[in-house]
């Protein structure tokens, strides 16, 4: 017999960044983040986990391709939900499995990210959330979705925040076994309905250089990092949590844009430095900002992660709309790199 369950995450941008960690094998960061869950439709992984006698050993395909599991972030994923696997009953396929049993299954996984991975578009956040996700669902797992965060996070910490939709922040915590350091919902998807996200796809192409090592050398070699940490984000959460909770749109894309810029002088003061954005990137800064400042109040923000693709938040369709007759009319696809848009339209589910 196979018993199969299959789940699907969207992916989590964050507009205040998690750049760094205090505990690198637990995934404990430095610093408190907030992000905006997308919609599913738009950017999201899809992840079947299947359990049989007949596995002989635990396998997974990531886009088609058999990735390794051993020693990897989906091991120590696995390992955190195999035990808390429960009993499971499927009367009409008349497979029991007893909890006790879970220790003795494997699993095959497959998941399938429907954009491109690695281009600082998220991905792992979406493809480990959905991975906790779905074998929790499989091993009828009864934790609560606080604690379902914390095992994501051990996988990589910006997937701690794609268990839940809307907007969400991520508590940095401070007990050393990291029990502390979980997800937790700020407002709901239906929240803040009017934005519009669109991400401007600079490059598809692979980053340089991964999250994980991109801000190990931060933490060793930038001064600003320690003071982003303790000074700057503490006041920061505070001031994006009331943006978000009275639906501020000027004081959430002040933030926004400053904590981007911001993350990516981070990036900057490291040593060697780490450069995500590319000419694109900082041309679409320079728009933004120039549009906001002949209008007098902020008319859209941007956010990137590590890598040179835009993330553009509109407060309405209709903002969202010139912007993207800008994007079109500054940067003809056949002339630059910036190949296409992604438009997700009810972008907040
Ligand atoms: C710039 O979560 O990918 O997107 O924990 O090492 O897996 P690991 O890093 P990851 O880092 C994401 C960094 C970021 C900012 C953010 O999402 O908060």
């Amino acid at each position: 017999w196979v018993l199969m369950a299959t789940g699907r995450s969207p992916t989590n941008i964050a507009v205040i960044k998690y750049w760094g960690k205090r505990d690198e094998a637990l995934i404990l960061p430095v610093n408190d983040s907030i992000s905006v869950t997308l919609d599913p439709d738009h950017l999201s992984a899809t992840t079947t986990v299947a359990v049989s006698p007949s596995f002989p050993s635990d396998r997974m395909w990531l886009n088609g391709k058999e990735i390794s599991l051993s020693g990897g972030r989906f091991q120590s994923c696995l390992r955190e939900i195999r035990k808390r696997a429960q009993d499971v009953e499927d009367e009409k396929k008349g497979i029991r499995i007893k909890k006790e049993d879970w220790g003795k299954l494997h699993v095959h996984i497959a998941s399938y990210n429907n954009f491109p991975t690695a281009a600082g578009l998220a991905s792992s956040a979406a493809g480990l959330a959905c991975f906790v996700f779905t074998l929790g669902k499989l091993m009828n797992v009864k934790e609560d979705h606080g604690e379902l965060s914390s095992i994501a996070r051990q996988g990589s910490g910006s997937a701690c925040r794609s268990i839940y939709g809307g907007f969400v922040k991520w508590c940095m915590g401070k007990n050393n076994d990291g029990s502390d350091s979980i997800a937790v919902q700020l407002a709901d998807e239906a929240h803040w309905n009017d934005l519009v996200i669109i991400i401007a796809v600079v490059s598809s192409k692979q980053k340089e250089t991964s999250s994980t090592s991109g801000m190990r050398d931060s933490v060793e070699t930038s001064p600003l990092l320690q003071y982003r940490a303790q000074t700057v984000v503490p006041e920061r959460v505070l001031k994006m949590e009331e943006a978000i909770k009275s639906r501020n749109f000027e004081s959430f894309a002040r933030l926004t844009c400053a904590d981007s810029n911001q993350f990516h002088a981070v990036c900057l003061d490291t040593s060697p430095p780490i450069f995500y954005m590319n000419d694109t990137s900082h041309r679409i800064i320079s728009l933004v900002e120039k549009w906001n400042q002949s209008e007098g109040t902020p008319r859209v923000a941007y956010t990137f992660d590590a890598g040179p693709n835009a993330v553009l938040i509109a407060p309405n369709r209709k903002n969202a709309t010139i912007l993207l007759q800008k994007l079109l009319y500054y940067f003809p696809p056949q002339d630059n790199d910036l190949s296409s848009y992604m438009v997700g339209d009810k972008s907040i589910l």
